[in-house]
């Protein structure tokens, strides 16, 4: 529900003169929560027929109405919705390929919008292409894509965590509103996951949980994006460049969550450390990216200075640059939560990534990713997250071979 409420405000969802969504609702957990979030009417609609009054009674707070219907056969209201949501949907992860039925249901969905309304659409797939014993057909990244182009939905953003994959879309005529708000809501969010970050650190003392927790979401949030842009792009490789650990933090992430993609020609300036990574200086990294290359900045200096009260650093000209000197230090302390920046005395979260598990991550997942013990979650991991973080604030790790 809280997710919800600051999905509504942040994207300035007109949710209270228009009614909000949940197709394949289930027991109506989401549709509750809409209305309890705020949603002036809110319905939910299953292909099994909801019981009334368990819902009644496990969510008395609630004024969401459930309804029967195939999402396939149904059409709904056109210019209606503020919100559509279809969350973690079993047609979509089980089907061995997004075929007319799923396109028209998009189209659907794209008409039902009204102006400034969101679809939220989630569904298990680890891209691979290969069905796996659950019956999951894990769609590939670039089908998924292709299939969204075919229903006339424009991507706002892409998000990814684990085994979730979740897009926000939009009607193609409101593409370039909320391509301008999902800059300031995302640069904002991560400005200040890494900027909470670093200042613990700079200060000498151990991030706590919830630090270390934003810091891994924002380096999720920065690798889902990239994803996204290579395969929009059509570009052959990426090539990641900066002069802070961020930077290996980001690759690790795109090489778990994106093993399909090559990241290549990574570049980093250290101090000497031994590293994974292929050191070189800026002028020699201008000349590595090359045409076919997705070259992407990406700096944590830029947060250490700012935490220390120095100047910024310069960026090398790129496709997509992850730090810009001119949003950080100048925020107003006092804006809205809404748009990412906690409002004085607000405990600060970082609610952008999948939306679907990201509550759930503990720190010591983070670890697991980053440091290549990711393993089933049933079993302990080794990391303890202050030994992690000490080993990892500004040592780049040599010898890394992979998961
Ligand atoms: C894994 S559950 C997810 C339920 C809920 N959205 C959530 O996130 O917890 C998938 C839901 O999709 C519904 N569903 C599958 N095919 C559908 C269809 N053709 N029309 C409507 N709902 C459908 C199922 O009945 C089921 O309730």
């Amino acid at each position: 529900m809280p997710w919800l409420k600051w999905l509504f405000d942040a994207w300035r969802l007109p949710v209270g003169s228009h009614a909000t969504l949940d197709i394949g609702c289930s027991y109506g957990w989401m549709a509750a929560a809409m209305s309890v979030a705020g949603a002036a009417t809110s319905i939910g609609t299953d292909i099994r027929r909801p019981n009334h009054d368990a819902f009644r009674s496990t969510f008395p707070a609630s004024t969401a109405v459930l309804a029967m219907a195939d999402m396939f056969k149904w059409c709904y209201a056109p210019d209606r919705f503020a919100f559509i949501s279809i969350r973690n949907n079993s047609a979509f992860c089980m089907a061995p390929q997004l075929d007319e039925k799923f396109v028209e249901l998009g189209r659907n969905v794209r008409r039902s919008l009204t102006q400034g309304g969101l679809a939220y659409l989630s569904f298990l797939t680890n891209f691979s292409g290969m069905r796996s014993d659950d019956g999951f057909t894990n769609l590939p990244l670039a089908d998924i894509i292709d299939y969204l182009h075919r229903t006339g939905l424009h991507i706002v953003k892409m998000m990814k965590l684990g085994g979730a994959t979740a897009f926000l879309l939009c009607r193609p005529e409101d593409a370039a509103h909320f391509d301008g708000l999902q800059r300031t809501i995302t640069h904002g969010q991560r400005f200040h996951a890494l900027r909470e970050y670093v200042e613990a650190r700079v200060d000498g003392a151990v991030p706590a949980p919830r630090i270390l927790r934003n810091l891994f979401l924002a380096a999720a949030d920065m690798a889902s994006e990239i994803a996204l842009r290579w395969h929009i792009c059509e570009r052959a490789t990426v090539c990641l460049f900066g002069r802070g650990i961020l930077t290996y933090y980001v690759w690790r992430i795109m090489t778990v969550l994106y093993p399909h993609i090559p990241v290549g020609g990574f570049v980093v300036e250290t101090n000497d450390e031994p590293s994974v990574l292929h050191v070189v200086t800026d002028e020699e990294a201008g000349r590595i990216w090359g045409d076919n290359v997705l070259s992407i900045y990406l700096d944590t200096k830029h947060w250490v200075d700012v935490a220390l009260g120095a100047a910024t650093s310069s960026a090398p000209p790129c496709d997509l640059m992850f730090t810009s000197g001119d949003f950080g230090p100048t925020l107003p302390s006092g804006e809205p939560s809404m748009h990412g920046v906690p409002t004085s005395g607000e405990t600060f979260t970082f609610h952008y990534c999948s939306g679907d598990h990201d509550v759930e991550v503990p720190p010591i997942i983070a670890g697991a990713y980053l440091t290549g013990l990711l393993r089933n979650l049933q079993e302990p991991c080794h990391e303890d997250a202050a030994a992690f973080e000490e080993r990892f604030f500004t040592t780049f790790p040599s010898g890394f071979e992979g998961v």
